[in-house]
């Protein structure tokens, strides 16, 4: 089965899934590169609304990841969210870099090409495409709360632990048939 055979494009406006069980409970696949060359993982927490009136998802990646020096290669990628049936899947792509592992072949997932080109998995009930628009370091000096504060202080050891903010225009969005 093809791509179109396999998924069906909405509006964003049409998405039924509520955005905090997403980003929050569910897990998703971020997946940057073509079909010669793609790399996944694992992320959570992020979201999505409007950003200068265009519909747009956002996700915090450490700046080490190697699917996010692929996605600025790229500059599009997809976010994949995933029937719960492939949780453990979706846990083994957070589970190692693909910069130095053959995790993209041992993976028990199948790559499927989007029409623009892009890369998701056939197995994905929801696949969400995007273009690169922002990529933000936060400065710890604008956080206000003490948690945050906090958060932001720990986790910015070294710069490869700096967070990067990633956002990321929807340009298509599909749902399995
Ligand atoms: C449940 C789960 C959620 C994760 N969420 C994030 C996340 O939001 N941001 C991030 O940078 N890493 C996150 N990770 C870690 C990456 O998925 C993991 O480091 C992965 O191996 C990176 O792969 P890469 O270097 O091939 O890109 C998560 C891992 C798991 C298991």
């Amino acid at each position: 089965m093809n791509f179109d055979q396999l998924f069906k494009q909405i509006s964003p406006e049409e998405l039924s899934d509520n955005v905090f069980t997403l980003v929050g409970k569910d897990l998703y696949v971020i997946t940057a590169g073509k079909e010669d060359q793609s790399n996944s993982m694992t992320g959570s927490g992020g979201g999505m609304g409007l950003l200068f009136k265009i519909p747009t998802t956002w996700c915090i990646l450490r700046s080490d990841r190697y699917t996010l020096e692929m996605i600025k290669k790229e500059q599009t990628y997809t976010m994949s969210y995933f029937p719960n049936e492939y949780k453990e899947q979706m846990l083994f792509l957070g589970s190692k870099s693909g910069r130095n592992t053959e995790k993209m072949k041992e993976v028990e997932l199948t790559p499927v090409q989007t029409p623009s080109g892009d890369i998701s998995f056939r197995e994905a009930r929801l696949i969400i495409e995007c273009r690169l628009t922002q990529i933000t370091t936060p400065n710890p000096n604008d956080f206000y709360t003490q948690e945050t504060k906090d958060y932001i202080n720990k986790a910015y050891k070294e710069v490869s632990d700096y967070r990067n903010y990633i956002f990321g225009e929807i340009t298509h969005l599909w749902v399995k048939k």
